[in-house]
């Protein structure tokens, strides 16, 4: 949720334009509104408005903005509706300082109220306006911008990060508490950003930053701080190898369906490293513990839920599937020092996870073992161990290859730890790691050849359907949930994802006339999918069937259209490739009803917020 980045030049005086360039990779952290503060001499030039950064750019030419120093905001909001005043960044009480901030200010209503009352002029309903009235008050206080960004912090509370910066010094300061922040030295500019996507543009050599810290950026230096007492940490700059080129289209009109079809490569590559030599370290973290949990928010919990089966399918181990936010009200109390959480996160930046993170670690109540994409998350350097889904960038708002990731790594690790607890045995389990090594990057491969067409056909006749069910049984059951969850969050239309022998017990009453419903289905399975099937169908209700292609399934849909198949493959590959199919239907679908599929309306990619 939203994205800062601000740059300070020795040389350029048209700052406008790198950061443009370099904020619009943020674009996936939201997209509510956009502004660029820049200070062109010692005057700071404010322009910010409602909508995406492109549309923002062309009303007040951004790009075209002066200077050689600036911050820019790209906002999902929460404190204050998206409109112009409540856009960042902000002014403190004198136009001399601007900033922006991500995150969010628990003692906001507070502090807001007392800065108010000592004579602060407040303009928004906006947290993040007060950071720079934070700034603002020390400065009064201590004439010293260094100590006024550090004492600022003493006063805010919650979960955030901020940058600002004051007319008169060709600086900028940004401290970390909570949301992330990473900073990267480029020749002669420096550059401070939430994100690594917006980094990448000027330079791949990064140093990240810790929650307590603060950096003060020159053209020439990224210094590092400790927050709580002033003291210099002596930070080296890393190169990084991500690939810039991760964050552009390539050809395709949306991220979404580029990232769809990297599935075959994304295949190849999570394999690769389970294949390596820590996987027997991921085993054992689930072996020598006595109770394990995955926790994870939206499209992880699913694929969670998927791994959840194959642990208990393969390996006789219940790991129980938890969402984030639930986690504590509901497991909170069963955790012990032999307890393992799992925590899956893209973005390894979701606060329901870390929560659960920093709730393990202070109380000291067992492992945790991250599941997560972006290196450099909070995540990942705070969990005892982590497995890289190796993703690369995942630009579009939907997610799709690290889902896919995530369900290949379960899939990979159950088997692996049923071959040595003696669940599975072993010539099964060789089986099915060669499969998945073998045939799984080319099934990915042959499933969006085989299912595109299909489920673009299918989309046009769910164009004005506004409501509808996508069911599962056994491995499928998380399939089909995050097949709902695709068609929700993309077409905007009502999708529920549940398991197919509990739609019986009260939602089969909404079966009407043509009323669809997805089937998910492995070929195990399908016995009992038709009796679930049935009962659909006998009331008049369209089934729409996602699996391979089998005989005693064909008599039940009304057409061939309405068969989402997927090639034949080993029966434990199924719940892997039968998302695709699913992925590609709401894609099209999305597309078809004139929606940005990357970009889905009130959605950011990265939830750093309660
Ligand atoms: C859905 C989607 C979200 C995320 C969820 C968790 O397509 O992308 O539901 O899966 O916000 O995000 P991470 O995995 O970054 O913790």
């Amino acid at each position: 949720m939203c994205g800062i980045t601000g740059i300070v030049s020795q040389n350029r005086t048209d700052i406008g334009q790198i950061l443009v360039e370099c904020s619009s990779k943020l674009t996936y952290r939201g997209y509510d509104s956009v502004g660029i503060a820049t200070v062109v001499n010692g005057m700071v030039d404010l322009r910010k408005d409602v909508g995406k950064i492109e549309d923002v750019n062309e009303e007040l030419g951004l790009s075209k903005m002066k200077g050689d120093r600036g911050i820019a905001q790209l906002r999902w909001a929460t404190y204050g509706a998206p409109t112009k005043t409540n856009a960042q960044p902000h002014f403190g009480c004198s136009r001399d300082f601007y900033g922006a901030h991500n995150g969010n200010l628990h003692n906001y209503y507070e502090y807001r109220r007392e800065l108010m009352e000592t004579g602060h002029h407040i303009r928004s309903e906006n947290d993040g306006e007060l950071c720079v009235h934070a700034v603002d008050k020390y400065y009064e206080q201590t004439d010293d911008m260094f100590e006024a960004v550090r004492c600022s912090t003493r006063d805010l509370q919650g979960a955030f990060a901020y940058a600002v910066g004051r007319a008169d010094e060709k600086k900028i300061y940004a401290v970390k508490m909570g949301s992330s922040l990473v900073a990267g030295i480029a020749e002669h500019e420096t550059i401070v950003s939430s994100d690594l996507p917006s980094i990448l543009p000027l330079t791949n050599n990064v140093v990240y930053l810790q929650d307590g810290e603060m950096v003060e950026l020159t053209p020439d230096s990224v210094r590092v701080f400790r927050v709580e007492d002033g003291k210099e940490l002596h930070r080296e700059a890393e190169i990084t190898s991500v690939d810039s080129s991760a964050a552009e289209k390539g050809g395709y009109p949306h991220f979404m369906l580029k990232e769809i079809n990297e599935q075959p490569q994304v295949a190849e590559d999570v394999l690769g490293v389970l294949e390596g030599p820590k996987s027997d370290k991921w085993i054992q973290m689930i072996e020598n513990s006595n109770r394990q949990y995955l926790v994870a928010c939206g499209s992880s919990y699913n694929a969670g839920i998927v791994g959840s089966y194959y642990f208990n399918r393969l390996a006789g181990v219940p790991i129980i599937p938890a969402i984030g936010g639930q986690f504590e009200p509901l497991y909170g109390k069963t955790l012990d020092e032999d307890s393992l959480c799992i925590l899956v996160s893209q973005s390894g930046e979701t606060k329901d996870i870390i929560n659960v993170l920093n709730r393990v670690k202070n109380d000291d109540l067992g492992k945790t073992l991250g599941v997560l994409n972006v290196i450099g998350s909070t995540l990942m350097f705070n969990a005892d161990a982590y497995i890289p889904m190796v993703c690369g960038y995942e630009v579009s708002v939907p997610a799709t290859k690290t889902y896919f990731s995530q369900t290949i790594i379960f899939a990979y690790l159950a088997a692996k730890l049923g071959v040595r607890n003696g669940h599975l045995d072993p010539r099964e389990g060789e089986q099915f790691i060669s499969a998945l090594k073998k045939n799984l990057p080319r099934l990915t491969k042959d499933t969006m050849n085989k299912s595109g067409i299909l489920a673009k056909e299918l989309a046009r006749t769910l164009i004005d359907v506004p409501d509808l069910y996508c069911l599962g049984y056994g491995l499928t059951d998380g399939v089909a949930r995050e097949g709902a969850l695709k068609i929700k969050e993309i077409c905007y239309n009502h999708c529920e994802g549940m398991y197919s022998s509990e739609f019986k017990h009260g939602p089969l009453s909404i079966v009407t006339d043509e009323y669809p419903v997805f089937f998910v289905t492995t070929t195990e399975d399908s016995w009992m999918i038709i009796n679930h099937i049935n009962e659909v169908t006998c009331r008049g209700g369209r089934a729409i069937i996602v699996g391979e292609k089998e005989d005693k399934l064909l008599p039940y849909v009304d057409n061939d259209g309405d068969y989402l198949a997927v090639p034949k493959s080993p029966v434990l590959l199924n719940p892997l490739i039968d998302v695709i199919p699913l992925q590609l239907l709401s894609y099209y679908l999305s597309v078809d009803k004139g929606i940005n599929p990357d970009l889905p309306r009130n959605l950011s990619k990265t939830l750093t917020v309660d």
